[in-house]
């Protein structure tokens, strides 16, 4: 059963909010993914405990999946309100998700996930930096995991992105771990008081911010191929 829905939800106080609380580090600029370069590496762990995607027979119970009665769904899934709009899918099952990525960007996507949470709050050296599709300017789809009481992912669509595939190296030169990363290239529509912003000491459009992508977490973008 596909319950495939767009919902308008708050997207960027939401992630702020739900990253504020996690730890430090969270957001860096851009000119930090270059090899040899020491920096803090956030903890990535998924703070969440293991669910299951939806049971059908629990699809079926939900309310039905619209932006109408969007107030009904939070309540089943007891979501509190947050800010701005935008476009997102809630997903059941990675199918729908590709299903959800290859509509906002084309018949052909690339799944990227950090390979593990080595390195998570630790000082680690940029190893070799792969840039996506040479470093140019893309589009993606980031999908979360959110906390609900089944394991469902939320997905967003976000234009204007640079993604990374790093190696995340110990001071001592050992690669440990292989992660992603998003550079957000246009932050003019960002709260101005997002986390990113504090962290960094700036404000919305006048710097990119980079996170890394957490364990759980996927990054889609179009495959260049
Ligand atoms: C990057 O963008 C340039 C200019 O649009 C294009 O010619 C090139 O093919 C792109 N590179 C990749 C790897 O997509």
């Amino acid at each position: 059963m596909v319950i495939v829905i767009v919902i308008v939800i708050y997207i960027h106080a939401c992630d702020g909010r739900k990253w504020a609380k996690w730890a430090k580090s969270l957001f860096f600029r851009e000119k930090m993914l270059n090899e040899g370069v020491v920096m803090q590496m956030t903890d990535i762990r998924d703070k969440i405990h293991k669910r299951q995607f939806l049971f059908p027979t629990i699809i079926a119970k939900l309310p039905s999946l619209t932006t109408k009665n969007m107030n009904l769904l939070k309540q089943f899934f007891r979501i509190s309100d947050n800010g701005a709009t935008e476009k997102r899918m809630k997903e059941t099952s990675m199918d729908e998700m590709e299903i959800f990525a290859s509509s906002m960007l084309g018949p052909k996507v690339v799944l990227r996930k950090t390979l593990n949470v080595k390195g998570s709050g630790k000082n680690v050296m940029v190893g070799r930096v792969s840039r996506i599709q040479g470093g140019n300017v893309t589009e993606s789809v980031t999908c979360h995991q959110e906390v609900f009481p089944v394991m469902l992912y939320f997905c967003h669509y976000i234009p204007m992105v640079r993604v990374y595939n790093v190696e995340i190296l110990t001071l001592q030169r050992i690669k440990i771990n292989q992660a992603v990363d998003v550079c957000h290239i246009d932050t003019s529509s960002w709260s101005r008081s997002h986390p990113a912003f504090l962290e960094l000491g700036s404000a919305p459009g006048e710097i990119e911010v980079c996170h890394w992508i957490f364990q759980n977490d996927i990054s889609w973008t179009a495959d260049a191929n």
